[in-house]
């Protein structure tokens, strides 16, 4: 069994029935309309929810460790955004979906020891945010950059032509690449990097079906180019039964070492973004512990009326 540290912050629910890759935009008459159906997804009407929290803390609280050592590191984003975010901005106001993510994490001080794990994230939404509320939000490249160090590189991939204009003036930097690349393929051309120690955050819109399968495939190349990079991968969840299958198809691939961590604000549906998981292969062997610290705050803090629900638990050791 491997699952070792199953834990949920209150009992169990059974979720409705789906299929996760149908994933319906959330708000499809406001996105740009574009040809390519990947492009029609603009992160703005989201940026600063309930799953940018969650995924950026990790990836802080993994940034974090990779600073630990002198040696560099090299951050690859696949699906990078436009790098910060304009709450006021007609986008965010249009949906407020940060004011239940970013902006009741501000609202709610955490204990002392788990002030100490976000503060890393803190500090970067608090430069963002400025003086001005609600400010900008930092997507995952801004996070990245200010918590990376001279040594360090980054490559950021973005198809979306307007986001991947923003995001180069964003992230303007002599250690940064920008590059409009699928993100999907960069797995293959840019592994491994010189440096070899880092990470590889891979962040789809799923808004098109595949990228579940996408991410399998991928994982296993790879792997097999980088065996010790660190990778996360962040999926929606909208149907317990197939998030299940999904984790049993990763946890059989053979590859050692892969953290799952669920977060639930609401009831999973089928038709609403309610849930979210991040699968970290080889997560920093601190993660687990920070992740034990983080998780009943995060649930606490951005669930609804008491719903939130988190579970930790390894697919494979
Ligand atoms: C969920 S958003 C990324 C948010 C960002 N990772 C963050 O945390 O701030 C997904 C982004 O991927 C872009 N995208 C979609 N398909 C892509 C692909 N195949 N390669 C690279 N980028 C892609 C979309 O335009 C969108 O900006």
């Amino acid at each position: 069994m491997p699952h070792t540290a199953r834990r949920h912050a209150a009992g169990t629910r059974r979720l409705s029935e789906h299929d996760p890759e149908r994933w319906e935009p959330a708000f499809g008459k406001d996105h740009a309309q574009t040809k390519n159906p990947t492009l029609n997804y603009r992160h703005a009407f989201h940026a600063g929810n309930f799953a940018d929290v969650f995924k950026h803390v990790l990836l802080a609280r993994v940034l974090m460790h990779l600073r630990a050592k002198e040696a560099a590191f090299r951050v690859i984003d696949t699906h990078a955004g436009a790098g910060r975010y304009d709450l006021s901005a007609s986008e965010a106001a249009r949906t407020g979906e940060w004011r239940h993510g970013i902006g009741r994490l501000l609202a709610s001080p955490p204990d002392r020891e788990t002030l100490e794990l976000l503060k890393p994230y803190l500090d970067c939404v608090r430069t963002e945010r400025g003086a001005n509320e609600p400010g900008f939000y930092p997507g995952s490249p801004a996070i990245a950059l200010a918590l990376s160090r001279p040594q360090d590189r980054l490559i950021f991939c973005e198809l979306q032509p307007d986001d991947r204009q923003t995001l180069a003036t964003t992230v303007d930097d002599r250690r940064v690449k920008v590059l409009e690349s699928d993100g999907w393929a960069v797995l293959k051309a840019q592994l491994p990097p010189p440096e070899r120690r880092g990470l590889v955050f891979i962040d789809p819109p799923f808004e098109e079906p595949g990228e579940f399968q996408r991410f399998e495939q991928g994982l296993v190349d790879a792997i097999r180019r980088w065996a010790t990079g660190i990778f996360m991968f962040w999926h929606p969840v909208k149907d317990a039964h197939e998030t299940e299958a999904f984790s049993r198809r990763i946890a059989r691939l053979g590859i050692p070492k892969i953290l799952r961590v669920e977060l639930a604000v609401r009831p999973v549906r089928a038709d609403a973004l309610n849930a979210c998981a991040i699968l970290t292969v080889n997560p920093p062997w601190t993660l687990e512990a920070e992740l034990a610290r983080l998780m009943p705050y995060l649930a606490r803090v951005l669930g609804d009326d008491n719903a939130g629900r988190y579970r930790i638990d390894w697919l494979a050791r």
